[in-house]
């Protein structure tokens, strides 16, 4: 099924920093953008992961776009619904394409078996307390065979199934995946997103050794709370935990 709005304006650019500083550049000088609009490059010069990393792309290779949504009406201590549903289209997607079980590593590394294959940074303006804007980016790794930067066991499409892929055609294909998750959201089955995004969540309720500010801790996963954070039970007890406070041990 084809996305409905998600890429009808789309725009392809050659080079480019980063896309999503691209779609700020533009929301920043007021230029009218539709929601949906999908700006994708062959070449990032600056591409960007979280925590300010950098993301590495082989030119012409993997998927590296953005797309604006405006969920408007998203108060902002529910904004981790938005990175749920994004996280959920994408495994979709590769579980099709793939035939094998993808899943998310907390907040939003898309993961086959233990490797990365996608990455999605989002970022959100505000109006009061509800999000105007926000910027999805999403790298996947689709035709790339070697990665030469340190981020920790990437993988792609190609490395997985042995075929080259038309980026195009498979970027139209996520897109009604994501737009499929998008359009739950809006209906605000939120409950429906949170029970799918831990069913397909890394270590989900298995004890599991992470590293935290106060040393190694062996906990499981049993929640995500407000404002996406990390619900652990340990021996100390439930605590939650933001993503500069917590560190998977792999
Ligand atoms: C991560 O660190 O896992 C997030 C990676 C997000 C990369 C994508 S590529 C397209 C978009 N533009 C950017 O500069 N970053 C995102």
């Amino acid at each position: 099924m084809p996305a409905h709005f998600t890429g009808k304006n789309f725009i392809l650019l050659d080079r480019v920093s980063s896309t999503n500083s691209y779609i700020q550049e533009l929301l920043s000088k007021s230029t009218p953008l539709e929601e949906g609009s999908v700006i994708m490059a062959v070449e990032q010069s600056a591409g960007r992961g979280q925590m300010g990393n950098f993301w590495e792309a082989e030119v012409g290779k993997n998927l590296t776009f953005s797309i604006l949504y405006k969920p408007d009406s998203l108060p902002i201590e529910d904004q981790f619904y938005l990175s749920m549903a994004v996280s959920l289209g994408i495994c979709g997607f590769l579980e099709k394409q793939l035939s094998h079980d993808i899943s998310i590593k907390w907040p939003n590394d898309i993961y086959y078996n233990h490797q990365k294959i996608a990455g999605i940074l989002i970022e959100n303006s505000l109006q009061g307390d509800k999000i105007k804007n926000s910027v999805i980016g999403i790298g996947l790794n689709v035709n790339q065979l070697h990665f030469e930067s340190d981020a920790p066991n990437p993988i792609s499409m190609k490395q997985i199934s042995a075929k080259d892929y038309d980026l195009e055609e498979i970027l139209f294909n996520l897109l009604s995946f994501i737009e499929y998750y998008y359009l739950v959201l809006k209906s605000n089955k939120y409950e429906y997103l949170k029970e799918r995004y831990l069913s397909k969540l890394l270590f989900y309720g298995q004890y599991h050794p992470y590293k935290t500010t106060n040393g190694i801790l062996n906990a499981k996963i049993i929640d995500i709370g407000p404002y996406g954070k990390l619900c652990l039970e340990s021996d100390s007890g439930i605590n939650y935990y933001d993503i500069k406070e917590i560190e998977f041990i792999l």
